[in-house]
């Protein structure tokens, strides 16, 4: 597909541009400008031979996700799938071999999406990013807080870049908009692999979000009041996950725990912790992912809570 022809008009933000200005064989552009509409990708032809892009296709382009894509690890191989059980399954099935590290296997619906804590995930079809990365990661980096981690941060730091508003990470891996989640990360762990799951809301109106969680979901369509161009935001994401995970490589896990940290929704808040036996009250001073949190109470005593006893976390007024 020619998706530097694609992009051209795209980028003229709707203007016609003549044929013999796309290309030395207006015929051949032509026959790529039917190739590209016959995926879907939307053009008004004028009769006198030019052309202007009307909007992206409503299911995700490969070669559109791959081009200049220029990612180390994450995204060397990608899958596009119509329908499958959860991506997560697929993506586990190729962790046979280690040439499969980096793929990430998408798909336009999920028929057995999982959630954490045993819960579905739901979307229609074309409307969200329904994705797995499969990785062989090695020492802190196989840690399932710092894999929820890179999930997290990269999610938070596109939806931010594409709604223009402050995107939240809350406890331990919801992004959040305006208390409003927009995605979900979940992690699953093989013998030495482990697939790192996202599902994040984009071709979503608000009646098309489900009853019961209309008031405390939202979408990238919903924010803007406009359609997303899913596969671009899919290569953001891959470029964005690359990136955190090379600069783990090289410098450690303790660089993506700190972007973590400071993008927790409740940092600074009044806010209630529940653990399996407690509750407690106070102002959320730091949280980390591996050392867990530490609340200032009203009497002024600090207060420290481990990771592995953090059930929730809920702002104080909500309760
Ligand atoms: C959560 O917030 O509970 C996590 C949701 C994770 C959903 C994604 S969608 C793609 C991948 N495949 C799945 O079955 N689940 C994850």
């Amino acid at each position: 597909m020619n998706i530097p022809l694609l992009l051209r008009l795209r980028d003229a933000g709707g203007q016609f541009l003549p044929f013999d200005q796309l290309g030395n064989q207006p015929e051949q552009v032509r026959h790529d400008l039917d190739v590209l509409e016959a995926f879907g990708f939307q053009f008004e032809r004028h009769p006198f031979g030019s052309v202007a892009y009307r909007g992206p296709a409503s299911r995700l382009c490969p070669d559109q996700i791959e081009h200049e894509l220029n990612t180390r690890t994450i995204g060397r191989r990608i899958a596009v799938w119509s329908r499958t059980g959860s991506t997560n399954d697929l993506a586990a099935q190729a962790a046979g071999s280690r040439a499969n590290e980096g793929l990430v296997v998408f798909a336009e619906e999920q028929t057995a999406g999982r959630g954490r804590r045993g819960r579905t995930w739901s979307a229609p079809a074309h409307s969200s990013l329904l994705m797995s990365v499969l990785l062989f990661p090695q020492g802190e980096l196989a840690e399932p807080a710092w894999l929820t981690a890179l999930g997290a941060v990269a999610v938070a730091d596109v939806v931010s870049a594409w709604s223009g508003r402050t995107a939240a990470i809350k406890w331990p891996n919801d992004v959040r908009v305006d208390r409003r989640k927009i995605a979900g990360i979940l992690v699953e762990r093989g013998p030495d692999s482990a697939v790192v799951g996202i599902g994040l809301n984009a071709n979503l109106s608000s009646e098309a979000l489900p009853d019961d969680v209309r008031q405390q979901a939202t979408s990238l369509q919903i924010l803007t009041d406009a359609p997303i161009d899913r596969s671009e935001l899919a290569r953001d994401l891959l470029r964005r996950l690359d990136a955190l995970y090379e600069a783990s490589l090289q410098e450690g896990a303790s660089a993506l725990g700190s972007l973590w940290s400071m993008r927790s929704e409740h940092l600074g808040q009044a806010v209630i912790v529940e653990t399996t036996g407690e509750c407690f009250r106070g102002r959320l001073d730091s949280i980390d992912l591996w050392d867990g949190l530490r609340l200032r109470t009203h009497l002024d005593e600090i207060c420290q809570v481990s990771a592995d006893q953090i059930r929730a976390i809920l702002p104080l007024e909500s309760v």
